[in-house]
C-alpha cells in the first residue's frame, strides 16, 4: 500500500513539475546530494552533488563569496580575481572618487596590479563545509524549561561547538537557526581581509536605467565590478599589506562565451539575505496594509530632500550617491511587493494553507493538542503590533536610520559617557592605591581612554567624510516634521513635546548652530579637549538628546513586544513543523538567512504584464528570455542621468565591433532571464550552467513577482542577469582591460 501511494505521490509530481516547472527552492548545500541532484540531472545538469559541494576536496563551492556580507561574488581566474555586481561594489567606487577622479561617472580600470585599489573593511569570505548540529542543540534545548535559561544554554553550547569545530585553525565559524528553530546548522569560513578594486564601468553602463528600470525587465544593465582577493604570502588570509599576493583559489569558475538559449539548465550559488515565504497570511495583511506604504511615504522624502542638494553640487551628488542609490532600491522595492502581493493574492493562497493545516491537526486529537494555538499566538501578534507598526517604521526610518546624525551622535555620546565613568572609576581606585599600585592604575587608565578617544576620531573621521551639512539639517526639518504629522502622539518621542510650535526647520536650524555632532570642526575641537584631559558633558545636547530618544524607542518597543514575539515566534515554530508533517512528500527548503544556497532551474522567457509592457520605452526583451544592444541604444536619452551611454560604447555599436562576444546572429546580448529563485544578498552571484561554466551574474528581479520574498511565483519569477558575453565586451573592447580577459580560463 505504502510502495502504491509513494508511486502515485511520484507520478503526480513529476506531472505537476512537468507543468508548472516551478523551480522555487534555495537549497543548503550540503543537502544537495539527498534532496535535488536527480531533478538537477534530469534538467541537464552534467556534474556529481560532490563537484558542487565537497568537504575534502575542491568543487564549486570553493569558487563563491559572500562579499562583506552583503552581496555575492565569484571567484573567475587562478589570481583570485573576483566578479560581482555594479552595486554591490557601488559603496567601494564611491570611496575612491572625487570630483577630479569621478569613477562612478568614468569607471576605473587597474591596468596592472599595482593600480588594483584596497578596499578598507571590505572582506571576502568562502565556506569551508557545514554540519547539522541540530540534534545536540535541541537534545540540550530540551533540558531547559524557561525561556532564559534555553537561551542561555543555547549561547554557551554554541561558543563550545564553534570552538571546537575551528580550534587551532585560522577558520572562524557561526550556528545559524532554521525553520524557527526546528533545526540548526554550523558554517565554517575562511575569510580573507584584503580585497581590492580591479575594474568597474561607468554608471551609465553598471547602473544603466537607473531607478526606473531598477526591479524589472527588460533590463539592459552591465551590472558588474571585478574585484581581486590578496592572501598573505603562505596563501591565508592577512590585513592588507603590500607583500600580499593574489589569492591561489581552490577553485575558479571557467567562463562560457558560447552563449545560453530558452530552456537551457541554470544555477544559482550565493548568500541570499532573507526571505519570508512563511509569513502567515496575517502577517502579509500587515505588510500590505501598513508596513510597506509607510517606508515608501517616508522615504519618498528622504529622497526628495537629499536629491535637492545632490542636483545643486556635485560634490554633494558623489558623497550621497550610496546612501541615495540603496534608499531607493528598497523604496521601489516596497512598492512593488506591495502591489503584487495583492495581484498576486498572496493573502488568499496564505490563508488557504492556514486552513488546510486545520483541517490537517483537527484530524487527530494528538495533533490538535499540539497544534491548535499555533495560528491563534500567531495573529494574536500581528493584531497587538497593528497599532504600533507605523510608529515603529517612523522609528527606524525617519528617526534611526533617517538623518545621518541619529546614530553617530547616539554612539558618540556612549563613547563620552564611557570616558568619563572610566576615569571616575579608575581615580577613585588611584587615590586609593598604593604608591606601587598607582603607577600600574595610571597606565590602565590611560590606555582604556585612549583607545576609546581613538575610536571617536575614526567614527568622526568617516563619519564626515560623506556629510553635507544642508542636506543633513533639511533630512532634520522634512523627516520629523513628516514624522510629527503621520503618527499618533502617543508615539512621538519625547523631544517632539519641546519643539516650539512643531516648527522643525527652526529645530533643525538650532541644532546645526550649536551641537558639536553635526559639525566636524566642532567635534575634533572636542576630541582635542578629551585628549587634554577635559571633562565633557553632552547628555544635555539637542543632536544627543533626540537621538536618544529614538534609540530608546526602538529599543522599548522590542521590549514591550517581547511576551507577544515569543509566542508568536514558538506559532511559527509549530506552524512550520506541522505543514511538513503534512507534506511529506515535498521537499522543504529554509528561509534565507545569509548563508549559502543553491537554486537551479533553466533560462526561461516569461508574459510581461501589460502594466509593464505599457512603461517600455523599447520592446526589446519583452517576448523573449534576453536583450540586446539595440534595445541598449533605443532606450538612450542623452543628457538624462539615467539613459545616458557613453561615447564609446556607442561608436562599437555603430561598427558591431563586439569580437568574440557576439552571439551567432551577429547581435550583442546584455541580460537574459532564468526561473532561479534568489533574492538581495544574491547579488553577484554566478549564473553556472549544467557543465559548471560561469554564464551570468545575477543581478535584480522583475516587477510581476517582487511578492516573491514572501511566496515564489511559479510563472512569473524570474531572475536577471547581466550575459558574461556583455561583461566581457565591456572589459575588452570597451575598457580595453583584455589583460584581465587572459587571466580567466575562456570556453568558446
Ligand atoms: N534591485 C537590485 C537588487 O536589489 C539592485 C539594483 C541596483 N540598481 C539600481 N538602479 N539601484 O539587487
Amino acid at each position: 500500500m505504502k510502495k502504491i501511494v509513494s508511486l502515485f505521490l511520484a507520478i503526480s509530481l513529476v506531472f505537476t513539475s512537468l507543468n508548472v516547472k516551478a523551480d522555487e527552492g534555495m537549497w543548503l548545500p550540503m543537502f544537495i546530494k539527498r534532496l535535488n541532484i536527480k531533478d538537477m540531472q534530469s534538467k541537464g545538469l552534467k556534474l556529481t552533488a560532490e563537484e558542487i559541494y565537497s568537504v575534502n576536496n575542491s568543487s564549486l563551492k570553493d569558487a563563491i563569496i559572500s562579499l562583506g556580507g552583503f552581496c555575492t561574488g565569484e571567484i573567475i581566474s587562478d589570481q583570485g580575481l573576483m566578479l560581482t555586481n555594479h552595486h554591490c561594489g557601488y559603496d567601494a567606487i564611491q570611496q575612491f572618487s572625487t570630483v577630479t577622479n569621478n569613477y562612478l561617472r568614468d569607471g576605473f580600470w587597474a591596468m596592472t596590479k599595482s593600480e588594483e585599489k584596497n578596499v578598507p573593511g571590505l572582506t571576502a569570505t568562502f565556506l569551508v563545509r557545514m554540519e547539522d548540529v541540530t540534534a545536540e542543540i535541541l537534545e540540550a534545548l530540551a533540558e531547559q524549561s524557561s525561556k532564559k535559561d534555553k537561551a542561555a544554554k543555547l549561547k554557551s553550547l554554541k561558543a563550545e561547538l564553534i570552538k571546537k569545530a575551528t580550534e587551532g585553525t585560522h577558520y572562524t565559524a557561526y550556528i545559524k537557526e532554521f525553520f524557527f528553530g526546528n533545526e540548526y546548522y554550523m558554517f565554517i569560513n575562511e575569510t580573507f581581509e584584503d580585497v581590492r578594486l580591479v575594474g568597474a564601468p561607468p554608471e551609465s553602463v553598471g547602473k544603466y536605467g537607473g531607478d526606473t528600470d531598477n526591479w524589472m525587465w527588460p533590463r539592459h544593465t552591465g551590472d558588474f565590478t571585478l574585484f581581486r582577493v590578496y592572501s598573505g604570502e603562505d596563501g591565508k588570509p592577512a590585513k592588507y599589506s603590500a607583500e600580499n599576493i593574489p589569492l591561489k583559489p581552490k577553485h575558479h569558475l571557467p567562463v562560457n562565451i558560447k552563449g545560453v538559449k530558452e530552456g537551457d539548465f541554470a544555477m544559482i550559488m550565493g548568500y541570499p539575505g532573507s526571505t519570508d515565504r512563511y509569513l502567515s497570511s496575517f502577517g502579509v495583511q500587515q505588510l500590505i496594509d501598513k508596513k510597506a506604504p509607510t517606508v515608501v511615504e517616508v522615504r519618498d522624502v528622504k529622497l526628495a530632500t537629499m536629491k535637492a542638494q545632490m542636483d545643486k553640487k556635485e560634490k554633494v551628488d558623489i558623497m550621497y550617491s550610496s546612501k541615495y542609490a540603496q534608499t531607493a532600491n528598497y523604496w521601489k522595492y516596497y512598492q512593488g511587493q506591495g502591489e503584487q502581493l495583492k495581484t498576486n493574492k498572496v493573502v488568499d493562497r496564505k490563508t488557504q494553507l492556514e486552513r488546510q493545516f486545520e483541517e490537517w491537526y483537527s484530524k487527530s486529537p494528538e495533533r490538535e493538542a499540539k497544534y491548535q494555538n499555533a495560528l491563534k499566538d500567531i495573529r494574536d501578534y500581528y493584531d497587538l503590533t497593528d497599532k504600533y507598526i507605523i510608529g515603529n517604521t517612523y522609528v527606524m526610518e525617519a528617526g534611526v536610520r533617517g538623518p545621518n546624525y541619529v546614530l553617530y551622535a547616539w554612539r558618540s555620546n556612549r563613547i563620552l559617557d564611557a570616558i568619563s565613568k572610566t576615569r571616575k572609576k579608575m581615580n577613585d581606585l588611584i587615590s586609593d592605591a598604593s604608591e606601587e599600585e598607582k603607577a600600574k592604575l595610571i597606565a590602565e587608565r590611560d590606555k582604556t581612554v585612549n583607545n576609546l578617544i581613538a575610536a571617536l576620531e575614526n567614527s568622526t573621521k568617516s563619519h564626515f567624510k560623506n556629510y553635507d551639512k544642508t542636506t543633513e539639517k533639511n533630512l532634520v526639518a522634512n523627516l520629523f516634521d513628516l514624522y510629527y504629522n503621520k503618527v499618533d502622539k502617543e508615539q512621538h518621542p519625547a523631544f517632539f513635546a519641546d519643539v516650539k510650535k512643531a516648527n522643525f526647520k527652526r529645530y533643525a536650524r538650532k541644532m546645526f548652530w550649536c551641537s558639536p555632532f553635526v559639525k566636524e570642526k566642532r567635534m575634533n575641537k572636542l576630541i582635542s579637549k578629551l585628549k587634554a584631559g577635559k571633562e565633557i558633558d553632552e547628555s544635555e545636547d539637542k543632536a544627543v538628546k533626540s537621538a536618544n530618544d529614538f534609540l530608546a524607542m526602538y529599543f522599548s518597543s522590542a521590549a514591550k513586544f517581547a511576551e507577544a514575539e515569543e509566542k508568536m515566534e514558538e506559532g511559527y515554530r509549530l506552524f512550520i513543523e506541522g505543514i511538513r508533517l503534512m507534506q511529506p512528500e515535498k521537499s522543504f527548503y529554509p528561509n534565507a538567512n545569509s548563508t549559502q544556497r543553491l537554486t537551479y532551474g533553466q533560462v526561461l522567457s516569461y508574459g510581461v504584464s501589460d502594466k509593464v509592457k505599457a512603461m517600455v520605452r523599447s520592446k526589446d526583451g519583452l517576448d523573449t528570455y534576453y536583450t540586446t544592444m539595440e534595445g541598449l541604444i533605443e532606450k538612450e536619452i542623452p543628457g538624462d542621468q539615467e539613459f545616458s551611454l557613453p561615447a564609446r560604447l556607442k561608436e562599437l555599436y555603430e561598427k558591431k565591433d563586439y569580437g568574440q562576444y557576439a552571439d551567432a546572429d551577429g547581435k550583442l546580448r546584455v541580460n537574459f532571464l532564468t526561473n532561479n529563485d534568489i533574492t538581495g544578498g544574491n547579488s553577484g552571484s554566478p549564473v553556472i550552467d549544467g557543465n559548471g561554466y560561469l554564464i551570468g551574474t545575477a543581478f535584480d528581479g522583475n516587477w510581476e513577482a517582487m511578492s516573491g520574498d514572501i511566496s515564489f511565483e511559479n510563472k512569473v519569477q524570474r531572475t536577471i542577469s547581466v550575459d558574461i558575453r556583455y561583461t566581457l565586451f565591456i572589459i575588452d573592447k570597451y575598457a580595453g582591460a583584455s589583460h584581465l580577459i587572459d587571466e580567466m580560463t575562456v570556453i568558446k
